[in-house]
C-alpha cells in the first residue's frame, strides 16, 4: 500500500515514443501502477482538467497542446507518492529541472514538458477520478 498520485504522459512524449522509457523510470523509482490507459483529450476536456489554470496566460495554448495527440493517464501508488513523484519528474520548466529527472531527460519546453504530476493528495484523487471510474481504481 501507500498513497497515490496521478500522472499523464503528455502528447510530446507519447508522440516521440518515450512512454515505455518513462514508465520504466516510474516503476524503477518504486511506484506501482494502479490504473493506466492510453487516451486522447478533447480541447474541452483538457480545459476541464486544467480549470485551475483558466486565468493563466498559457491556459488556451495548454488546452490545445494537451488535446493535440494521445496521452497515457495513470494512477500510481507509493509511500509519499505526490512529493516523491514531483521529485522524480523535476521542475515544470525543463531548463530548471535537476539532472536525471524525467523532465530533464524528455521534456521539450515548459509547455511540452513530457509528464504531469499531481501537486497534492487532494488533487491526486480528483485527477485520478477524472480519468478512471470506481471499477478501474479497485487495485
Ligand atoms: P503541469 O504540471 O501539467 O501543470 C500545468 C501545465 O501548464 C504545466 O505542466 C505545463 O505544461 C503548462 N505550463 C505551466 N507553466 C507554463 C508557462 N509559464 N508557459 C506555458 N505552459 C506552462
Amino acid at each position: 500500500a501507500g498513497n497515490r498520485t496521478f500522472t499523464m504522459i503528455k502528447p510530446d512524449a507519447f508522440e516521440a515514443g518515450n512512454s515505455g522509457a518513462i514508465l520504466k523510470m516510474i516503476e524503477e523509482a518504486g511506484f506501482k501502477i494502479v490504473a493506466m490507459k492510453a487516451t486522447r483529450l478533447t480541447q474541452e476536456l483538457a480545459g476541464k482538467f486544467y480549470a485551475v489554470h483558466s486565468e493563466r496566460p498559457f491556459y488556451a495554448d495548454l488546452c490545445k497542446y494537451m488535446s493535440s495527440g494521445p496521452i497515457v493517464a495513470a494512477i500510481l501508488e507509493k509511500d509519499n507518492a505526490v512529493e516523491d513523484f514531483r521529485t522524480l519528474i523535476g521542475a515544470t520548466n525543463p531548463a530548471n529541472a535537476a539532472e536525471g529527472t524525467i523532465r530533464k531527460i524528455f521534456a521539450k519546453s515548459i509547455e511540452a514538458n513530457a509528464v504531469h504530476g499531481s501537486d497534492s493528495d487532494e488533487n491526486a484523487a480528483i485527477e485520478g477520478s477524472f480519468f478512471f471510474n470506481q471499477y478501474e481504481r479497485v487495485i
